[in-house]
């Protein structure tokens, strides 16, 4: 588990800047959300620490190391983060089973045979989808492909994991035993997890810290209680209501 620093971030989409003067600590093993409306720059955040976008001023960091740093042409390559990502879209390979899916980050790593079975068996385990390892991606329910992205994400063991709604393609009830799920591996492992969400139940009932983003800035960082008795403006209490 890791921490995460955002100093003075900027991000410019040619001209315009979408991220503005963006400033955040995140502490080892929070379970942290991103809350905003659609376009406020959520994803883009995310991107950023995954290193899969850049920002254009300003400094992130993952512990105590740099990871992007514009004035210094810095950026660190994304596999070098030991960041996991789980996207909205599930994004696992059709092609692949449920086994294949989850070990493709241990392959690519050059993890051995033996390592590779026993580290996916186990993740099969956490995320309960024993005796579907054989089983290919069409022949699964959503919330059951949800599970081989996230196992996916675990896998690397990484010291962040980001999930970018990956639960707005579930029916409300499978919505609700994830959520629950999510937070119980996030425990488990003791993982700094970064989450977006623009569904505000989400994010208050799992998380310890919730960020409110509007239009690229942040309108309010505290805790889910403090922010439901002291929302900051009109703004966060029209939001939360
Ligand atoms: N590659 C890009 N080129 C230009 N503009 C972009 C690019 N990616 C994102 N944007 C713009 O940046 C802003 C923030 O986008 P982002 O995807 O981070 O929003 P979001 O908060 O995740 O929204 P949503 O809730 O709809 O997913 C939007 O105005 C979007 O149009
Ligand atoms: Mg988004």
């Amino acid at each position: 588990m890791s921490s995460v620093t955002f100093e003075k971030i900027s991000k410019s989409f040619d001209d315009l800047e979408i991220i503005k003067d963006f400033s955040l600590q995140i502490e080892d093993g929070q379970f942290v959300s991103f809350l905003g409306p659609s376009g406020c720059g959520k994803t883009t955040c995310l991107r950023m620490i995954a290193g899969l976008e850049f920002n254009t001023k300003g400094i992130i960091k993952i512990d105590s190391d740099v990871v992007n740093q514009p004035e210094k042409g810095f950026f660190m390559p994304p596999e070098k983060r030991h960041v996991g990502m789980v996207f909205q879209s599930y994004a696992v390979w059709p092609h692949m089973n449920v086994f294949d899916n989850i070990a493709y980050p241990l392959k690519v790593s050059g993890v051995s045979k033996s390592e590779i079975k026993q580290r996916v068996e186990e993740m099969i385990n956490v995320v309960e989808l024993d005796g579907l390892a054989k089983r290919m991606p069409n022949a699964l329910s959503g919330g059951q492909q949800q599970r081989v992205a996230l196992a996916r994400g675990l896998v690397m063991q990484p010291k962040v994991l980001l999930l970018d709604e990956p639960l707005s393609n579930l029916d409300a009830k499978l919505r609700e035993k994830m959520r629950s799920d999510i937070r119980n591996i996030q425990q488990k492992f003791q993982m700094t997890c970064i989450y977006v969400t623009h569904d505000q139940i989400e994010a208050f009932t799992m998380s310890d810290l919730i960020v409110i983003m509007n239009r690229g800035d942040i309108v309010q960082v505290g805790h889910p209680k403090d922010i439901r008795e002291n929302p900051i403006n009109d703004f966060v209490r029209d939001f939360i209501s």
